[in-house]
C-alpha cells in the first residue's frame, strides 16, 4: 500500500504533506522526491518547485495558521498586488471572458506569444452557458449581481484575483497576479467579467 502511495505522490509531484503523513512518510522524503523529479528542469522551472514564505507556512500549518502568522500572510500578499499604470480596475469583460476557460500558460515549452488564461472555469462556475466547471471554489454565478459595486468592492475583487491570499491565507486559489501568471491589465479584465451588469456572469 505504501509502495502504490509513494509512487501516486511521484506522478502528481506536488506538496501533498497530508498524504505523506497518512503513508508515514516525512515530509522532508516528500519534498526530496518532487525535487528529483524536477533536476533536469529548465532553472526557470526549477525555481517554481521551491515553497515561498507563505506556502511553507501553509503546508506547516496544514493551511491552519496560528493568528501570528495568518496577519502576517495576509501583510506580506497584499504588499504584493500591483496595479494597472493608469489605476483603471475595471477593465473588458468580453477578454476575460474568452480566456476564463483556458489553461494554457506555465508550462515547458510554452510559445510566449500565447495567450495565458486564468482557467477560472477549473474551479468556479461563472455563466449558465458553460456546464463544465470545476468545484473547488464557490459558484460565481451573478457575483456582481449580488452585489453594491462601488469602489470598495472593484478594488477588493481586483486585490482577490491578483493575489488571493491577501485575502484568505493559504487559499487554494492560485495568486495570478503576484506569481506573474496573469498581469495587471488581464487582471482587471476579469474584475470587469465579475462585475460589470453587461458580463453573461450576470445575466
Ligand atoms: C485552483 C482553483 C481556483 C482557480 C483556478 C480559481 N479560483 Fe477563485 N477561488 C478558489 C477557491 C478555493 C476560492 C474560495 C477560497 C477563497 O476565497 O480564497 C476562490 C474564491 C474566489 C473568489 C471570492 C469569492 C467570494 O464569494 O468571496 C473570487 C472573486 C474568485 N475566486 C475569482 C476567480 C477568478 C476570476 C478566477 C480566474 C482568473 C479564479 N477565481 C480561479 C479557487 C480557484
Amino acid at each position: 500500500m505504501k509502495m502504490v502511495i509513494k509512487a501516486t505522490l511521484c506522478t502528481l509531484g506536488v506538496g501533498l504533506a497530508g498524504l505523506a503523513e497518512a503513508a508515514d512518510v516525512s515530509a522532508e522524503k516528500v519534498e526530496a522526491l518532487i525535487e528529483a523529479a524536477f533536476a533536469h528542469a529548465p532553472a526557470e522551472v526549477r525555481g517554481r518547485v521551491e515553497q515561498d514564505e507563505t506556502l511553507r507556512v501553509c503546508t506547516a500549518y496544514r493551511d491552519n495558521p496560528p493568528d501570528d502568522q495568518w496577519d502576517a500572510i495576509l501583510e506580506r500578499e497584499k504588499a504584493r498586488i500591483v496595479y494597472p499604470a493608469d489605476g483603471v480596475l475595471m477593465g473588458d469583460w468580453k477578454v476575460a471572458l474568452k480566456e476564463a476557460n483556458n489553461g494554457y500558460g506555465w508550462r515547458m515549452r510554452d510559445i510566449p506569444e500565447r495567450v495565458v488564461g486564468g482557467n477560472c472555469y477549473a474551479c468556479h462556475q461563472l455563466t449558465e452557458a458553460e456546464v463544465g466547471y470545476g468545484n473547488l471554489g464557490p459558484s460565481l454565478l451573478g457575483y456582481g449581481k449580488d452585489r453594491e459595486i462601488d469602489e470598495e468592492l472593484i478594488v477588493a475583487t481586483y486585490n482577490k484575483i491578483f493575489n488571493a491570499q491577501s485575502v484568505l491565507p493559504c487559499s487554494q486559489m492560485p495568486r495570478f497576479g503576484s506569481n506573474g501568471f496573469l498581469t495587471p491589465e488581464q487582471v482587471r479584465d476579469y474584475v470587469a467579467m465579475l462585475l460589470d451588469p453587461e458580463s453573461p456572469v450576470n445575466k
